[in-house]
């Protein structure tokens, strides 16, 4: 597909998706929204795909929303078209999708790291919500996603100060799960969707909807989700080979991948 935003290939079961405005450090304008929807929509309708990654350049994974853009709008403007709205069309993706992130991830583009699943960071990462510097709080989901990830404390901080943090502070926060040299990013985040994708879709695809679910119901309602979906997963073949295949010490072949 060519997309004037983006840049996409598969490899194997695995969808790369990377972020490719260079002019502006990958600023998330409304062109960039509606090819990522394009993009990762259509990965999702694809059998052929177990997992995504999503990246962007070695020095902005994404410095925010455009500002450019937003610049002249008014409330109206913002408030009738729901502005933010398209953003969870990306989080509602039901495959799990990877973000590799290096640079910059300031406002949207922390934002949008947050959308994903997990967030393998090299070592140069930069994360923070700048918005308040604008005059404006975080709107993609920043003061709600970032303080059920780190908590309070840190997202009061970084959400009232605008400051930055980087990689290692991310990690010890929660923010991220794994940070790695710089040369290593892709190889690694890439090498974690490879293993996602080569397990069963539906039981991958479970976790990820049963592990949302933590941050958006009581433990009563998340315990009895997970029940009932651990119990649907026996409906499927691929809970069958995978209990035969340990059990005849073999690989498993999982047929809904
Ligand atoms: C539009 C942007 C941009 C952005 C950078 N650029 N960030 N354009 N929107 N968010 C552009 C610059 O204008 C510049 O264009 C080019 O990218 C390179 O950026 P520089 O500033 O020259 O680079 P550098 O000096 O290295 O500084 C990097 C930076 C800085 C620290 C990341 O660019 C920066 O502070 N950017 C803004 C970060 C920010 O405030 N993000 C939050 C946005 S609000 P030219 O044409 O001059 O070369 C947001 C709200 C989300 O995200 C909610 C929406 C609903």
């Amino acid at each position: 597909m060519d997309y004037q935003t983006l840049r996409t290939e598969t490899r194997g079961r695995v969808a790369l998706v990377t972020l490719h405005r260079p002019d502006a450090l990958n600023a998330l304008n409304t062109a960039l929204l509606g090819e990522l929807l394009q993009a990762v929509e259509g990965f999702n309708a694809d059998p052929a795909i177990g997992a995504l990654v999503l990246t962007g350049s070695a020095k902005a994974f994404a410095a925010g929303a455009d500002i450019k853009e937003m610049q002249a709008m008014g409330f109206a403007e913002i408030y009738l078209s729901d502005f933010a709205a398209g953003w969870d069309r990306f989080a509602a993706s039901r495959k799990p999708i990877v973000a590799a992130v290096s640079g910059y991830a300031l406002g949207g583009g922390c934002e949008l790291a947050m959308m994903c699943d997990f967030v393998i960071a090299a070592q140069s990462a930069k994360f923070g919500q700048p918005e308040i510097t604008l005059g404006v709080p975080p709107g993609m989901g920043g003061t709600q996603r970032m303080a059920r990830a780190i908590g309070k404390a840190k997202t009061m901080d970084l959400c009232l100060t605008g400051r930055m943090m980087d990689a290692d502070e991310a990690e010890r926060s929660g923010l991220v799960a794994r940070v790695v040299p710089d040369a290593e990013l892709l190889d690694e985040a890439m090498k974690a969707a490879e293993k996602i994708a080569s397990f069963s879709l539906p039981a991958t695809m479970m976790v990820k909807e049963l592990v949302a679910r933590a941050f958006d119901t009581t433990l009563t309602e998340g315990l009895r989700a997970e029940r009932r979906l651990f119990a649907a997963a026996f409906a499927l073949d691929d809970q069958s080979e995978g209990m035969a295949a340990f059990a005849e010490k073999r690989k498993p072949t999982f047929r809904h991948r």
